[in-house]
């Protein structure tokens, strides 16, 4: 049984991170899809939010755990006893801090390979960032973050006074 760990922050998973999810999910027999909690991070829906969020939108997806978690992802892999950590690629602005990251990961755990797929054509230029901006100022968001949750971003959006939180 091949496990797959695809960590994030998912401050909101958007239809970049859904293809990604999607794709992961028929290359492993499990994924784990892991909301990320970094207290040095401010983030625009908690923890409990945004794994609800993706339990939702990858409810016909089988093999897909959701969880989430606030240490070292190297070792939640080992508690896991994972295989694979995957990521996703946009541009090339991506690439180094990823694979710092992914050497960081094998130096602290040699069984961790980073497995790295290419988002699709409009995963390329999205982020939950720009996703949080254009709902923000009540732009239309609803091609960029899957059907079900559009209400919940932009209520959570507009719940913000303090626009920082848009950073992440
Ligand atoms: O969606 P993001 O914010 O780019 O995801 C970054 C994330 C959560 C994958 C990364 O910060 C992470 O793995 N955090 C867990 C803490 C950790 O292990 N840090 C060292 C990684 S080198």
């Amino acid at each position: 049984m091949r496990t797959a760990i695809y960590p994030g922050s998912f401050d909101p998973v958007t239809c970049g991170h859904l293809d990604i999810i999607r794709r992961a999910s028929k290359l492993f027999d499990k994924l784990i899809v892991l909301v990320s909690v970094n207290p040095l991070k401010t983030t625009c829906f908690t923890a409990e939010e945004r794994v609800n969020m993706i339990r939702r939108v990858t409810k016909d997806l089988p093999n897909i755990e959701v969880d989430s978690d606030n240490g070292l992802l190297i070792d939640y892999f080992n508690k896991k006893n994972a295989d694979v950590i995957i990521k996703g690629l946009r541009a090339m602005s991506d690439f180094e801090y990823e694979f710092q990251m992914a050497l960081v990961n094998k130096d602290l755990c040699h069984k961790a390979e980073t497995v790295f797929l290419c988002a699709d054509a409009v995963g390329t230029f999205l982020s939950s960032s720009m996703v949080k901006q254009i709902a923000l100022f009540g732009g239309d968001i609803t091609s960029y973050v899957p059907h079900g949750i559009v209400e919940d971003i932009v209520k959570g959006v507009r719940r913000l006074t303090d626009k920082e939180t848009l950073k992440s």
